[in-house]
């Protein structure tokens, strides 16, 4: 979720839609805002898109000088207009961002004491546990204080008060906050992009701070609520919102991107002119003293990692260990100290990654990562940052900030093959050779489209898709069925495909399309064995390869898909294009929401 808060010098309604439009990334199953109307908190709340509150707002508008939004995504209780944020009583209205473990014990305890609830939401008990400590007369400072004191788990929190229309407290324990400071004017926001229309001048809270905030400026309290000094500084977020220039889609806009960001990031990384690969840091530690790596990511940023895996064990003959957020944090696997954890993330908010982050840190990993929004809480946190150059990614589904990831993990397997001297000079210049080809290759990847435009009418027609690779192709395989599942709603999933024999092939039949991603290389003879595998079963074969693979794949009705020769090592970085526009385009075919599809996030501040 995302949230916003404004103690402005005229009226904030318009603001706080605007900043929600920035912070839909966060959520976007339903949004609202509340402003202080004289010395009633007045709401406007609606289900679905920020449009559906805006239009809201245009026959039923809001003043107020101060206020407070929310754009949501879902943890306790239905995407409903009821459970939709903010809460209010007559005197305190709440945005909250997270989950309030402890919500069902301080909803025994508030009933027994008369409180009743409206809704589904754990934020619910935050409200009543102010609302009970005003109603005892005590101030909005020490009611939040209070109620602060009584909460488990992962929240930023925003409140306005009927008493007082000059404060706005804010807290954080988990999920981002920052304040913004204007002339005669403050701000809350998850993020700086959500406060860039208004500010530059950001500070961001700690873990376990809150703040209270008047019109003449803030105070910051840590977790023992002592007065703290946080940094401001200085950050331009652009105060426009990217567009989608002559794209129908972000994602499609963000696709063609490709070329050009995945340059941007390759230049950051490498040295053209001498073929050497060039990190825009100083490490902390030498790669011949590690002796395992964890990469650690969620989702999309997770494949990057299973493929950046590859290409460390090849090149640098290190040990690497993939995981997901989520299980790495909880597993207690033995970790030693002095081993490296790189954590991948486009926003750098990913809950679970940073979490993960955390939890490395205590167990003196060093910490690396790779990520796209340099200002996020991840890129601050761990101790040394790789920044992928891709540039604001709006469409849910990641594409551009996908293969950014891809080329910067490649550039550090190619510098940690040659710290460990598993590479020669000679090694690093063929290899950075490669990587200086790919935009050039990822441009004429592009031209597959209406090749792929067509097949997505037949894609569209299936209930399950599956896509089969080897090597760096099989990561490729589970991005390509993430990609297809989270935007077309079609059920896919991506195996090795040396594992097909294994149990999926059980589902093989015509009517199962099975996307076969497959550069010519040492292992495609391997893979036109599967491919056989499939055909004997009746399975229609789409086969993503190149004109030597083509010809040597002499199998009866199979679509081939030819994207150009290349040294085989950092395909993956190529091929992903025909996979993103095959899932673009089928979802396009079956008419859903492609750049926000249900139920999704872009980033999930929650576990
Ligand atoms: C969400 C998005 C995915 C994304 C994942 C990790 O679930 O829907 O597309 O891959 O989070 O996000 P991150 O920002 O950490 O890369």
């Amino acid at each position: 979720c995302g949230i916003v808060g404004i103690l402005g010098r005229s009226p904030v309604a318009d603001q706080l839609v605007d900043s929600l439009k920035r912070l839909e990334y966060r959520g976007y199953d339903s949004a609202g805002i509340a402003t202080l109307e004289g010395t009633h908190l007045a709401r406007r709340r609606s289900e679905g898109k920020l449009r559906n509150l805006a239009a809201r707002l245009r026959a039923e508008p809001l003043a107020g000088r101060v206020g407070i939004g929310h754009t949501r995504w879902a943890t306790h209780g239905k995407p409903t207009e009821n459970n939709a944020h903010p809460h209010a009583t007559e005197r305190v209205a709440v945005v909250h961002n997270g989950i309030i473990e402890n919500f069902r014990e301080l909803r025994e305890e508030l009933q027994k004491k008369g409180a009743v609830f409206k809704t589904e939401t754990d934020t619910e008990t935050v409200l009543h546990l102010v609302d009970g400590y005003l109603a005892a007369g005590i101030n909005p400072v020490e009611a939040v204080k209070a109620t602060l004191s009584r909460l488990r788990g992962a929240f930023a929190l925003g409140f306005i008060f009927a008493a007082d229309d000059n404060i706005l407290i804010g807290a954080r324990n988990g999920p981002p906050l920052a304040i913004g400071y204007g002339d005669g004017e403050m701000y809350l926001g998850s993020d700086a992009i959500a406060l860039g229309p208004f500010t530059d001048t950001i500070s961001y809270l700690e873990d376990g701070d809150w703040a209270v905030l008047t019109r003449e400026g803030a105070t910051v309290y840590d977790h023992r609520s002592a007065v703290v000094q946080r940094d401001v500084v200085k950050q331009s977020a652009s105060t426009s919102l990217v567009d989608k220039a002559n794209f129908r889609h972000f994602m499609a806009k963000e696709i063609h991107e490709q070329p050009e960001v995945v340059g941007h990031t390759l230049a950051r990384y490498v040295d053209m002119a001498a073929e050497r690969v060039l990190l825009p840091v100083n490490l902390p530690f030498d790669f011949r003293d590690i002796k395992r790596v964890s990469i650690i990511a969620c989702g999309t940023a997770n494949y990057a990692g299973y493929i950046g895996k590859y290409w460390l064990e090849r090149l640098a003959r290190l040990p690497v260990e993939i995981d997901i957020a989520s299980e790495f944090r909880y597993r207690e696997a033995p970790l030693s100290e002095g081993d490296l954890a790189i954590f991948i993330s486009q926003s750098g908010e990913t809950a679970d990654t940073l979490a993960a982050l955390r939890y490395a840190k205590e167990h003196r990993l060093h910490t690396l990562s790779v990520v796209n929004v340099t200002t996020s809480t991840i890129a601050r946190e761990s101790e040394t940052m790789l920044q992928t150059l891709a540039g604001p990614e709006i469409g849910v589904a990641s594409t551009k900030a996908f293969t950014c990831q891809l080329m910067v993990l490649a550039a550090l397997a190619i510098a940690a093959g040659k710290a460990r001297g598993e590479l020669s000079e000679e090694d690093e210049s063929r290899l950075v050779h490669g990587l200086i080809e790919i935009p050039r290759l990822m441009s004429e990847a592009l031209n597959t489209e209406p090749q792929i435009d067509r097949l997505a009418r037949d894609i569209a027609k299936s209930r399950d898709v599956l896509y089969l690779g080897r090597g760096t192709s099989y990561p490729l395989a589970l991005e390509g069925a993430l990609k297809l599942k989270e935007i077309s709603y079609i059920h896919a999933e991506g195996y090795a495909a040396g594992e097909l024999k294994h149990g999926p092939i059980a589902l093989i039949d015509e009517n199962i399309p099975v996307v076969v991603i497959a550069p010519y290389d040492r292992v495609f003879e391997k893979t036109v064995s599967n491919m056989q595998e499939v055909a004997a079963r009746g399975g229609n074969i789409i086969l993503m390869t190149d004109a030597k693979g083509a010809a040597e794949a002499t199998i009866e009705s199979l679509v081939t898909i030819i994207l150009p020769d290349m040294a085989a090592t950092f395909a993956a970085l190529v091929y992903a294009v025909p996979v993103q526009l095959l899932a673009y385009h089928t979802a396009v075919v079956m008419g859903t929401d492609v750049d926000q599809p249900r139920n999704l996030a872009k980033s999930v501040t929650v576990e």
